[in-house]
Formats: C-alpha cells, structure tokens, sequence
C-alpha cells in the first residue's frame, strides 16, 4: 500500500476550546489512484493533504507511506521525505514572480546530484510533460493562469513524486482552463501517476476515479466515483 492511516487525529487548542480538525481517520491509498477529497468548510481536508503531504504530523494515530512510518519522524526526516516523495499544487500556483518558469520547476531540485545543467534538462523535461517547452523564459506575469499553474504541475513533478497533492487546484481558473488542467491530471494518472486532489466542485471531483467526503474530521463516505453522488 502507498499510504496507509490508522486512526488519524490532529486536535488544536484554541483558548479553551478543543478543535478536533481530524477525529479519527482511517484510509488506505493505492499506488496510481486518483483520488478526490470532498466535504464542506472546516471539515478536515486541509488539515488531511497535510499531513499525507508531511506538513504536518498527527496528534495521535500512524501514517505509513511505502511502508515507512512517518507519523513519528523528526522534522528533518519528514522534510526529506516531502521533498522526495511528494509533489505540491495549489490553488494560488505559489510560483516566485521573478523567476523564469524554467527556474521554478528547478527549484525543487537544489538537493538532488548533479549540476545546472541537469537540473535544467529536468525542469525542461517537465514543462514539456506540461506543455510548456515553449515558455522557459517567461516570468509568471508573462503566462496565463492555466499556464502559472502548468508550472507549479511541472515543479511538483520534477522529482517524479510517488504522490501528487493538489488542493484545490482549479480554485483560480475559469471553467475552460479548469478542463484543460484535469485533462492533464487524467494523462498523468493514465501514465502511472497517483493523485489526490481537495475539490468543493462536483464537475472537478468526478475526474477522479474515487470520492472520499470529510464530515466534522471525518470520513463520511468513501466510494468508486460510478457509485458517489457526483455522479448522479
Ligand atoms: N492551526 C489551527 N489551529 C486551530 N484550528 C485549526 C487550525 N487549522 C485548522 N483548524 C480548524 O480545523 C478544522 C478543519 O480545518 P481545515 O482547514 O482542515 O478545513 P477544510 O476542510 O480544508 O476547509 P476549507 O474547505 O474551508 O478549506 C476547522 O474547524 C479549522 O478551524
Ligand atoms: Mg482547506
């Protein structure tokens, strides 16, 4: 199994008050699933992608990713893991405005062997993945937002993680774009690619090929896409 969780909670303390952000969660992902992650404001689901995305670690409960236990990692350990391991996609795109597309698809690589210029093949390698051979050079506000967030695809590639994390990430797009961004996510998960994505949008989760729905920390329900709501 990829991921696995046992009895997941994260609690806050705010005040006096006890937070209980995931009460409880147990999942098990697939290498090469495709998951979306549903449910209404507050209901966990970031507080979930971080800490499958080693953010964050558990209150309590065990977090196995490819078989390691990452729920008790030191800080340092579970950073390498998240730098090697997992790719990131947001709904802002999080891109440096002053750097070349090409330089921020790099720029996950400045722990990995090898000089500038393999890192530049790669970062080339991934924008062509992409569709962006061509935009190298441009700077953020040179690209259009389906193509600022073709590069933070191509940057959360470049290490060629076992899981690409992506929280929401047609949230900024309009409805064209967005369809063009899951095209994209299909031809991944149909090249081997496993991928979970947080979505409110209906039209958006049934690209994926699983549903899982969060209620007050969570899992409601958990179910093939043919058989969830959405695709009614
Ligand atoms: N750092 C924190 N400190 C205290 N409470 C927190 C913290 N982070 C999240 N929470 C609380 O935990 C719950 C779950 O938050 P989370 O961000 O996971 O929700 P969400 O499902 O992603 O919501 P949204 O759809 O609005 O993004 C919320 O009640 C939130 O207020
Ligand atoms: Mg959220």
């Amino acid at each position: 199994m990829l991921i696995r969780l046992q009895n997941i909670t994260k609690h806050y303390t705010v005040g006096v008050e006890k937070i209980r952000a995931l009460d409880g969660v147990d999942l098990e992902i697939a290498p090469n699933e495709y998951v979306a992650i549903m449910g209404s404001s507050g209901s966990g689901k970031s507080t979930l992608m971080n800490i499958l995305g080693c953010l964050d670690r558990p209150t309590t409960g065990v977090y196995e990713l490819d078989n390691r236990r990452v729920s008790d990692m030191g800080a340092a350990r579970l950073a390498r893991v998240r730098n090697e391991r997992i790719g990131f996609v947001f709904q802002s795109f999080e891109l440096l405005p002053r750097a070349t597309a090409a330089r921020n698809v790099e720029l996950p690589l400045i722990y990995s062997p090898g000089g500038w210029w393999a890192r530049r093949s790669r970062a080339r390698s991934a924008l062509t993945t992409v569709g962006l051979a061509d935009r190298m050079r441009h700077r953020p506000n040179q690209l259009s937002g389906g193509q600022k967030q073709r590069v933070a695809i191509a940057r959360a590639l470049v290490n060629r993680p076992a899981i690409l994390l992506a929280d929401e990430p047609t949230g900024n797009l309009d409805s064209a774009t967005s369809e063009e961004i899951l095209a994209l996510f299909g031809k991944l998960h149909e090249d081997g690619q496993t991928i979970i994505m947080v979505t409110h949008e209906s039209d958006v989760a049934r690209h994926a090929r699983r549903i899982i729905r969060m209620k007050d920390g969570r899992v409601q329900s958990d179910l093939p896409v043919e058989k969830d709501a959405v695709h009614a």
